[in-house]
């Protein structure tokens, strides 16, 4: 039987270059060999990505917390079960741009939600599972935004105020600093080639 893969979760806040940072450490991999699977969320299924749409969507009124909150972990829950663990159990690697983190801090220090209420739901749905690594982006609010905004259209949650995405960048840190074995937090204001060096550096410990 395979060796289970890696599960590697990439976590911050809006136009920290996570997506370019993923392809880049993905290209690492696969020329070492490993089968990897770049993934994200909300989405990375079918159904996941028609929640997503509805998450993303700046034409439906506002909706609640609560219901924010249960459509990214029904999102979670087809992502677990069909996509994730299968691909772990077959020896790939998973690379999700974005996992359960998010919630815990977009729901919870981001909308104000009782993390109790969050920490309820996750343990529900997913029953203790959680990434090997994850990697947080951190970045000052201001630099995030101006490259979010210089890509153009903007989504439901890229509308938001300043002080949200404030609340954001301390939330990470915060549960960066409460489960610090498995997170890495990486600067990355910095040049993206010294930004990929961090994650290569990160993953080798795990190479043969
Ligand atoms: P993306 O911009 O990284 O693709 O993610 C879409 C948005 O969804 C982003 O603004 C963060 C938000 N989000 C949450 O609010 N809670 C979650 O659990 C996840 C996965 C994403």
């Amino acid at each position: 039987m395979a060796e289970r893969g890696r599960f590697i979760s990439f976590e911050g806040g809006e136009g920290v270059g996570k997506t370019t940072q993923i392809g880049r450490l993905a290209d690492f991999l696969r020329q070492r060999g490993i089968e990897v699977v770049v993934t994200r969320e909300p989405g990375g299924t079918p159904v996941g990505e028609a929640i997503r749409d509805v998450l993303l969507d700046k034409a439906l009124p506002a909706m609640h917390a609560d219901t924010e909150l249960m459509l990214m972990y029904g999102a979670r829950a087809e992502h677990v079960h069909k996509l994730i663990r299968p691909a772990l159990e077959r020896g790939q690697w998973v690379l999700s741009d974005r996992f359960a983190d998010a919630s815990h801090v977009y729901q919870g220090a981001g909308r104000g939600l009782d993390p109790a209420r969050i920490d309820a739901l996750d343990a529900w749905v997913l029953q203790g599972f959680a990434p090997d690594r994850t990697i947080l982006f951190d970045m000052p609010v201001a630099q995030g935004m101006a490259r979010v905004r210089s890509r153009g259209d903007t989504d439901r949650f890229e509308e938001e105020k300043q002080a949200f995405f404030e609340r954001i960048r301390q939330g990470y840190l915060r549960r960066a600093a409460q489960f610090a074995e498995r997170f890495v937090v990486v600067d990355a204001a910095r040049e993206m080639d010294e930004v990929t060096a961090t994650l290569i550096e990160t993953v080798k410990p795990w190479l043969n």
